[in-house]
């Protein structure tokens, strides 16, 4: 009897363990019996098609008919399963042979070849048939908007610098400013790498929490003038949820020259997101605490939903919380004390840096109302972006 998706009621993990268990032997099997390609054909759209294949089934009839409790579970099973059933597909895909690998035998012209060239299996070579389409890719829109937001700051004559994920303390931290224990390390949220106890504090290792330990490699390795900005992915030990990941992506950007002030650092970020968002959109500075950066602030944008005004259609904007504002990015003018730590002379440079959450401008960018999205490799929400 061929396998057909049930409706789950009892969603207990022992129930829900033997449904995933059940529909993994029917692939299992079914994947098995795959022997020609038209086979494979009928396999691959009977577990994928768009409409009806057993994902998309799975999907209407455990994961939408999940009470709130179980959703997560049963959309963590869902994922894998999703991520098992793609990998199968492909695995058992036949794989056909290229026409160039036949020779052609003496006195057979090109035309007359066709019809008794064998591929290098038992499959005869038919190359009337159209050819292996491989589907073109889109860009993530992640790195898409990290792109974009490069290419502002390349345009301003900014280069670009990359750092390690792993870092030591002294980067992440200690060359930022936090002393050891300093309560502002707390907001960081940091992963520690496991088994470092027997290392000074300044060596151990832990993924990076933020972008800015690049600021502190690019300016040991360069003399002022500096002017960069570093794209990359970072860590933070955050419960995944609508609005929060683990892994991230942040743009840092650093600035270091003789006499540049706080006006400069406004002027470059106004620019920035009026290329972003649009002339229209209007920034705002607001006092914050960072380490490394004294002056520091938040900067806000306008809101892009309600135009500023804090009410859309007759109601409070969601997306601004009715206050017409919306927090984008940290930044300041580089504390003096950073310097100390890359030999350059806070009396002779001065300089700003700042910080931005990728994702977080790429939800507003594109209005998508879940960062998980980015995470999930679901197809018909990146092909959107094609
Ligand atoms: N690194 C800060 C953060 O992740 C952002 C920031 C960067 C602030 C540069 C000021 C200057 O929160």
């Amino acid at each position: 009897m061929a396998y057909t998706v049930p409706q789950i009621t009892d969603f207990s993990t022992s129930a829900l363990d033997s449904a995933v268990r059940e529909l993994l032997s029917a692939l299992d099997q079914e994947s098995a019996a795959v022997a020609s390609e038209n086979d494979w054909k009928v396999f691959r759209d009977r577990w994928m098609a768009r409409k009806n294949g057993i994902l998309t089934q799975i999907n209407d009839l455990w994961l939408k008919g999940a009470p709130g409790p179980n959703k997560r579970d049963v959309g963590q099973r869902v994922n894998e399963l999703k991520a098992r059933t793609t990998e199968t597909v492909e695995r058992v895909k036949p794989r056909r042979v290229r026409v160039g690998a036949i020779a052609r035998p003496e006195g057979v012209s090109a035309k007359a070849q066709v019809g008794r060239a064998y591929a290098i299996g038992e499959t005869p070579l038919d190359i009337t048939l159209p050819g292996i389409c491989r589907p073109i890719g889109a860009e993530h829109p992640v790195i898409k908007t990290m792109n974009e937001m490069i290419g502002v700051f390349r345009n301003l004559g900014y280069s670009v610098e990359e750092g390690p994920e792993i870092e030591t303390d002294f980067y992440n931290f200690e060359a930022l400013n936090f002393p050891p224990n300093h309560p502002a390390r707390d907001t960081q949220d940091t992963l520690f790498i496991a088994g470092q106890e027997s290392k000074p504090l300044r060596d151990r290792l832990l993924l990076r929490t933020h972008t800015s330990p690049v600021q502190i490699r690019t300016m040991q390795k360069t003399n002022p003038p500096v002017r960069v900005v570093c794209p990359g992915k970072v860590h933070r030990n955050d419960a995944p949820d609508a609005t929060h990941s683990p892994i991230f992506h942040q743009i840092e950007g650093l600035a270091v020259d003789t006499n540049i002030t706080f006006c400069d650092l406004k002027g470059t970020l106004d620019h920035a997101m009026k290329a972003m968002f649009g002339s229209s959109v209007k920034t705002r500075f607001y006092p914050s605490f960072f380490p490394f950066t004294e002056p520091s602030a938040d900067v806000q944008i306008s809101c892009i939903f309600c135009g500023g005004t804090g009410t859309r259609d007759g109601a409070p904007c969601r997306n601004c919380k009715a206050s017409g504002w919306i927090e984008l990015l940290g930044c300041g003018m580089v504390d003096p004390n950073v310097y100390g730590f890359v030999d350059y002379d806070p009396a002779k440079v001065s300089g700003f840096a700042f910080g931005m959450g990728v994702e977080r401008i790429a939800i507003l960018k594109y209005g998508v109302d879940d960062i998980q999205l980015f995470f999930q490799g679901d197809v018909r929400f990146l092909e959107q972006f094609g």
